[in-house]
């Protein structure tokens, strides 16, 4: 089958996050917040998500088309059963380079072994503050800064490649700007601040909550000296930067000031085997059903291939206060991020 599969503005695929539970034990409060997602929330059915053996054959179809990365997310991926067994039958698909996983880190000092072991490379760990009041107030699940550090500590220990993600909004949390920078700076492990992203429709999302790379890299320049660094590849989602006099990077995730869709090459699956185009799309394609019909691994890569050929996607290119209110986009927590 041909390689390079490239989309109506010639963006290849390249890119897989593959989200493999809908369900998270955090509510943060820009993401899941908890009047919504509560007791009677109508999360996916057992029945409904994606096998592990399902997965698999999705993903090998990708990377027969040419994805080299698969990034694993949820909800929060750690609560999916044995999700080490997954990885492993990732890690056999020849081809594949690269395995990522993104979490919240609450099971990581239980299962950042396993995971090593099972072939995964890199995660990212998403955390908003160290103040544990502040952390607890965002999350609204009682668990503690100190736990999500010591997953960590375990995931670097084992041998992982660690990076932390911190989502940045108006009142929420600008005051841990720089002391997440200077904790993460000593460790030498990268910070990438992030955006606050009107993805989904409960999350309260508006231009003034942002806080833009702009203000954050000003708050740094107070306390550090930066140098940029060149990016690595093509596509890559985070603007990057070193601290003088170190290798250690911090970076900036600017999807609302400074958008990176023409070089935009991810494709995502849902939990429930939908497959979309952009983190804010409207319309997904059931592969469920396709892996459940006795379609042949070449028609699904057709399948694939149609889909790709006709993309258009640029959603934070064309971002205004009209796209904002209009969209009828799906959540965070169900497409992965
Ligand atoms: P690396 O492979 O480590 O660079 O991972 P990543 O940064 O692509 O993935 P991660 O799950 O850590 O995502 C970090 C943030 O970037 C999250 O808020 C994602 O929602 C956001 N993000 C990732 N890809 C895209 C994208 O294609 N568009 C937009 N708008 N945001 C994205
Ligand atoms: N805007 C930006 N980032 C978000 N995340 C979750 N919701 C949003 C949002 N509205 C982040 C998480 C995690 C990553 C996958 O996406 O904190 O680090
Ligand atoms: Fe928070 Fe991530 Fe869970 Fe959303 S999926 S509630 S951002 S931990
Ligand atoms: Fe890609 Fe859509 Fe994000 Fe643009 S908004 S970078 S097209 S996922």
């Amino acid at each position: 089958m041909s390689m390079n599969i490239t989309d109506k503005f010639g963006r290849p695929l390249q890119d897989l996050r593959i989200s493999v539970t809908d369900r998270c034990n955090f509510r943060c409060t820009y993401c899941m917040p908890k009047e919504i997602f509560g007791k009677d929330y109508p999360f996916l059915p057992k029945s409904h998500l994606l096998s592990f053996e399902e997965i698999e054959r999705i993903a090998r179809a990708f990377v027969n088309l040419g994805v080299k990365k698969i990034r694993l997310t949820g909800g929060e991926p750690l609560l999916r059963r044995d999700l080490p067994g997954l990885i492993q039958k990732l890690s056999a698909i020849e081809g594949l380079g690269d395995i990522g996983l993104t979490t919240n880190a609450t099971l990581l000092e239980k299962m950042a072994e396993s995971l090593k072991a099972a072939g995964l490379k890199r995660i990212n760990v998403s955390l908003d503050a160290l103040d544990n009041n502040l952390f607890q107030s965002i999350n609204e699940s009682g668990i503690s800064t100190e736990r999500v550090l010591q997953g960590i500590d375990k995931a670097v220990e084992v041998g992982l490649e660690v990076k932390v993600n911190m989502v940045v909004k108006k009142g929420m949390n600008e005051q841990e700007i720089v002391p997440m920078a200077r904790y993460f700076k000593n460790r030498g492990i990268t910070l990438r601040y992030i955006e606050f992203m009107d993805v989904g429709k409960t999350n309260g999302w508006d231009f003034s909550k942002v806080v833009s790379k702009k203000e954050i890299y000003h708050q740094l320049s107070q306390h550090f000296e930066l140098k940029p660094v060149e990016s690595a590849y093509i596509g890559e989602v985070a603007k990057r930067y070193r601290y003088a006099g170190t290798s250690t990077e911090v970076g900036f995730i600017t999807s609302v000031t400074e958008s990176f869709c023409s070089t935009c090459t991810r494709a995502r699956i849902a939990a429930d085997g939908m497959m979309y185009t952009c983190l804010f799309a409207t319309k997904g394609f059931d592969f469920r059903e396709l892996l459940r019909s006795d379609i042949s691994d070449e028609e699904i890569e057709r399948a694939i291939i149609s889909i790709w050929n006709k993309r258009t996607d640029r959603y934070s290119d064309e971002r205004t206060e009209e796209t904002v209110r209009n969209k009828d986009r799906i959540e965070m927590s169900y497409i992965g991020g």
